[in-house]
C-alpha cells in the first residue's frame, strides 16, 4: 500500500504506523479528526509530503464525519477541524498548505454532500500528484549520480516519507532503474531515528546496499572519501533568507542537516536537496518559520528506559535552517536548480495555493 490513502471501505484515513518501524509493519486507521492529529503529533505519518496528504485527507476526514444540518455551521466546523490539523506540526510547510487547498475546495461548494465528495476527491488528487512528481524528481536527481556511486541520507525523505517513492530516496531508486548501482549510508538521526527505523528498511526492500552509521560517523566517512553526494530531503525551502541568512533561500530539514551541509562543503561533497515545489514557501522569509520544539522526554528516555537525568534541561528542535550558499542543487519536479535561486522561477510555479 501507499504510506497514506483513504480506506473507502472504513471511510477513513490508514497509514503506515511508523512508530511500530521497523519491529513490525501495521497500518493504523484514523477514524476521527483526534485520531489524525494524535497520529501527526507522534510520527505515525511524517516526512513533508506525507504530512501534506495527510493534512489534505484530514479535510476530507472532517467534512465527512462532521453532522451538522445546516451547510454553514457544518463549513465552519469543519474548517474548525481544518485548522486543528494544520496545527499538528509547524515546520513542515505542505501540512498547512494542502489543508488550505483542500479548505479552499470546500469553500466552493453549496450542499453536504458536495462538500464530502469533493473534498475526498481533491485529497485523492494531492495523493496521486505526490507519487507523480516524486518520481519526475527522482529522474532529474538521478542524472546527478553515477554508477558505482555511493549516497549518505539523513533521516527519512523516501517512500515513507511520501505518498509514494520518495524525494531523496527516489533519487536513488530512479538512478537504479537508470542501471546506477548506487549505494545509501544512512545516518540514524537522532533522537527518534529515522534513518535507522525508517530508511534503512525502505531501502532493503528496493534492494538497496544499506549501510547504517551512527550520526557522529558522518564526518569520518567523508574524510575517509567514502561519500559521493550528500542527498536529503526539505521540510520547507524559503527563498528569503530574514535576518540571519540574508537574501539567499534556506531549506529547514531534519536537525542534523546544517551540519551535514557544512561537512560536505568542507570535503567538497555535492550537497543535494530534492524537494516538490509544494515544499517550496515563497511567501514566507526564514524569519517566520518555526523550528519545531519537540517533547524533552525524547532525550531523557531512549524507548522507554531512562537516558538522562529526570530533571535536566533539554533542548530538543526537530529542524534546523541551511543555507542555500551550502546546497549545490535543489532537485525539483521542473529540473535541478543551481543555487543562488531566481525566485520568479519559483514563484511562477507557485501559482496553485497561498499559504497560510
Ligand atoms: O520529523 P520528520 O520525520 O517528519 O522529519 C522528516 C524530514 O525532515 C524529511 O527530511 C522531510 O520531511 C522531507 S520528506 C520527503
Amino acid at each position: 500500500m501507499r504510506t497514506i490513502e483513504w480506506d473507502h471501505d472504513r471511510d477513513c484515513v490508514v497509514m503506515v504506523d511508523q512508530t511500530k518501524l521497523p519491529a513490525e509493519y501495521t497500518t493504523y486507521h484514523a477514524e476521527t479528526i483526534p485520531e489524525l492529529i494524535e497520529s501527526i503529533e507522534l510520527l505515525r505519518v511524517r516526512g513533508a509530503p506525507a504530512l501534506g496528504a495527510a493534512g489534505a485527507y484530514g479535510v476530507a476526514l472532517a467534512a465527512r464525519r462532521n453532522e451538522a444540518d445546516d451547510f454553514g455551521a457544518y463549513a465552519e466546523a469543519v474548517a474548525a477541524d481544518a485548522e486543528a490539523v494544520a496545527s499538528a506540526r509547524p515546520t513542515a510547510v505542505n501540512l498547512s498548505r494542502e489543508v488550505e487547498t483542500v479548505t479552499t475546495e470546500l469553500r466552493q461548494c453549496t450542499s453536504i454532500p458536495e462538500a464530502r465528495e469533493r473534498t475526498l476527491a481533491a485529497a485523492e488528487e494531492i495523493a496521486d500528484t505526490d507519487v507523480e512528481r516524486n518520481k519526475q524528481i527522482g529522474d532529474h536527481g538521478a542524472d546527478l549520480l553515477a554508477d558505482g556511486q555511493t549516497v549518505m541520507t539523513h533521516c527519512n525523505a523516501g517512500a515513507l516519507a511520501t505518498v509514494d517513492w520518495g524525494t531523496a530516496l527516489g533519487v536513488v531508486y530512479s538512478a537504479h532503474e537508470q542501471d546506477k548501482d548506487v549505494d545509501v549510508i544512512a545516518n540514524e538521526t537522532r533522537p527518534l531515528n529515522q534513518g535507522s527505523r525508517i530508511t534503512t528498511v525502505e531501502l532493503q526492500e528496493h534492494g538497496v546496499e544499506t549501510t547504517l552509521i551512527p550520526d557522529n560517523a558522518s564526518g569520518l566517512c567523508m574524510q575517509e572519501g567514502r561519500v559521493d553526494a550528500v542527498v536529503l530531503g526539505a521540510d520547507r525551502v524559503v527563498l528569503d533568507g530574514g535576518e540571519r541568512f540574508g537574501d539567499q533561500g534556506v531549506v529547514f530539514n531534519k536537525i542534523g542537516t546544517y551540519k551535514h551541509a557544512v561537512l560536505a562543503d568542507r570535503h567538497d561533497v555535492p550537497f543535494v536537496v530534492p524537494a516538490p515545489h509544494s515544499t517550496i514557501d515563497t511567501e514566507r522569509s526564514a524569519d517566520e518559520v518555526e523550528i519545531e520544539r519537540r517533547d524533552p522526554q525524547e532525550l531523557r528516555e531512549i524507548y522507554g528506559t531512562q537516558n538522562a537525568p529526570e530533571d535536566v534541561d533539554v533542548y530538543n528542535p526537530a529542524f534546523d535552517p541551511t543555507p542555500m550558499e551550502l546546497v549545490d542543487y535543489l532537485v525539483t519536479e521542473t529540473g535541478v536548480y543551481e543555487p543562488p535561486l531566481d525566485r520568479a522561477t519559483f514563484e511562477e510555479v507557485d501559482d496553485r495555493v497561498t499559504v497560510e
